[in-house]
């Protein structure tokens, strides 16, 4: 099984620093096994795509528009980022959900727009601190992937990599337990093959992850990658991750 690594660079990192990022990270790392990518902003995003052109890094975008083109200011279509060089996409980040009011609606016609545009969507699911305390974990991983997925045929929605990225632990640099993410892993690997008869899904946490607690999340449990935020921002760091997540066996 090839191990997924992704970098999500939020707003962070002008074309400049992109540039000297990418200059450090390829001169740390020459190859890998892993699957390896890099979200970065859209203004980065055609230099960065061109930088790691032929090279073992992937890169994506952090959004799309569901529509492929139109009256909205300040957005971007599935069809600019693919021509820009994206060949991924990050869906419903919690940010997203969060600060700009995402819909589940709204993510499923994304995930429908990314798929139909041929990039390789990561859709980002998880609970709030209080939906945890509240015992909702389960409730809310299920409105989230039910509705994400809800039109998507069998052979389209197996496609889809799902991101368990719980809120609070994005950048509190409290990464859930291994336990409860190998839980909530058994928990989505059941839940999707009722909903579609699909259980090999690709599966990633994302949450204050680390080059040394991310041995322990690949060991501990049954996740194929990591969504990686505040620890992509410094390629010495997220060439570090690269390194472990490559040794573990
Ligand atoms: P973090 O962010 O690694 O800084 O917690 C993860 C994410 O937002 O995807």
């Amino acid at each position: 099984m090839q191990k997924i690594v992704i970098g999500n660079w939020k707003m962070h990192k002008t074309v400049t620093e992109t540039e000297s990022y990418l200059h450090q990270l390829f001169h740390q790392i020459h190859q890998t096994s892993l699957w390896v990518g890099i979200a970065p902003p859209f203004t980065a995003l055609e230099h960065a795509a061109n930088r790691a052109k032929g090279s073992w890094l992937h890169i994506g975008a952090q959004n799309l528009h569901d529509e492929l083109q139109g009256s909205f200011t300040g957005e971007i279509s599935s069809r600019m980022l693919t021509e820009a060089g994206a060949s991924f996409v990050i869906v419903g980040h919690s940010e997203r959900r969060h600060r700009m009011h995402e819909s589940d609606e709204l993510i499923h016609k994304k995930l429908v727009r990314s798929l139909s545009e041929g990039l390789q969507p990561v859709l980002c699911i998880g609970e709030t601190a209080l939906e945890r305390q509240a015992h909702r974990v389960e409730e809310v991983l299920e409105r989230q992937l039910s509705t994400a997925l809800k039109t998507l045929t069998p052979e389209q929605a197996s496609t889809v990599w799902i991101a368990y990225e719980p809120v609070w632990a994005i950048g509190s640099g409290a990464a859930a337990s291994s336990c409860d993410v190998a839980k909530v892993t058994h928990w989505c690997r059941n839940y999707l093959r009722k909903l579609i008869g699909v259980d090999s899904l690709k599966l990633l946490y994302g949450g204050s992850v680390t080059s040394n607690n991310s041995e322990v999340l690949f060991k501990e449990t049954h996740i194929d990658g990591v969504l990686v935020g505040g620890i992509s921002l410094d390629s010495n760091h997220f060439a570090e991750l690269i390194q472990r997540v490559e040794r573990i066996k």
